[in-house]
């Protein structure tokens, strides 16, 4: 099924993943809602970006943290397009937001951490799915290992956040599903884009050991395809999952991360390997 002509938004698409999945839907024809933060130029260039693989959009500055801005952004949304086929919850916010220990973090930290994700969630898809017509596509960006795990300690917010956003597609499946619009997470593993902050995802945002470390253990054997993921890697499951092949699945949470995320913590990966 071609998805040309349909009508996307995608919270967080300046940059990052974000970006990366604008442009895996713009080249199948699909006109993109860019919504950023607060970095416009960023913005700017994702939607060039688009409108160079033949499809259109335009920029909507929002904070998904507050309510009041998604109602907002969903409101132009109607102006400018008169509907949503797509609606794809993907946005974090940056990690000085939230990025604390159990023991030390702030409740506004937690807040944050909550609001953008879980509660951003919730409000968003019952907007999406006013917008749309029956079978539409609502998809979350999560990161199921930081809500099973509990070792990264600064990640406890956000981790304790997807763990919420991925309760809740489970329950919107259900809402949604007499109407056929199905509602899936999409939980990358570790992505690094371009060698920039801007198109890399936030990983790129560490120091350039971590970077470096990172790579090294992923290529090494954690991730069984021996590589980190890319934005397009994601955009591209988005877009499976977009396509009217796909509507069947529903309320589940698809991991894209090579096979990270089959394998044993208990046994050395060099027993793992065979
Ligand atoms: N990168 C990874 O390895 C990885 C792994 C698993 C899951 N994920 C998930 O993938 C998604 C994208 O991650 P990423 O690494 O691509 O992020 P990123 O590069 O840090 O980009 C974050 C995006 O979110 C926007 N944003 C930040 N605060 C916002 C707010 N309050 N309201 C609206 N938009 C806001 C930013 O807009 P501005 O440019 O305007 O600031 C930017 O477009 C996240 O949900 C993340 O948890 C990432």
């Amino acid at each position: 099924m071609s998805l040309n002509g349909k009508h996307a938004l995608i919270t967080g698409s300046s940059r990052g993943i974000g970006r990366g999945i604008a442009l895996m839907l713009a080249d199948k024809g699909v006109k993109v809602a860019i919504n950023y933060y607060q970095n416009e130029a960023a913005a700017n260039d994702t939607l060039a970006k688009v409108k160079e693989r033949g499809s259109h959009g335009f920029l909507i500055q929002a904070d998904v943290s507050r309510p009041d801005d998604i109602s907002r952004m969903f409101e132009k949304v109607r102006d400018e397009f008169g509907r949503l086929d797509i609606f794809v919850s993907n946005a974090r916010t940056d990690l000085p937001t939230f990025y604390q220990k159990p023991l030390e973090i702030t409740p506004e930290q937690w807040d944050m951490a909550m609001n953008s994700q879980a509660k951003a969630f919730l409000l968003g898809a019952r907007e999406a799915a006013r917008l749309m017509n029956d079978e539409g596509r609502v998809i979350a960006i999560t990161y199921s290992p930081g809500g099973r795990t509990g070792s990264w300690q600064p990640w406890v917010a956000m981790g304790s956040a997807k763990a919420a956003l991925d309760s809740l597609v489970r329950y919107f499946a259900v809402a949604l599903a007499p109407r056929r619009i199905t509602v899936n997470g999409v939980s990358p593993g570790g992505v690094f884009g371009p060698p920039n902050v801007v198109e890399g995802g936030v990983l790129r945002s560490l120091p350039q050991d971590v970077q470096d470390a990172t790579r090294a253990w992923h290529e090494g054997g954690w991730t069984p395809m021996r590589r980190l993921g890319t934005p397009e890697d994601i955009g591209n499951a988005v877009t499976l999952l977009c396509m009217e092949e796909a509507g069947f699945i529903t309320g589940q949470i698809i991991h894209v991360d090579g096979g990270a995320s089959i394998m044993d913590t208990v046994f050395p990966l060099e027993i793992q390997q065979g």
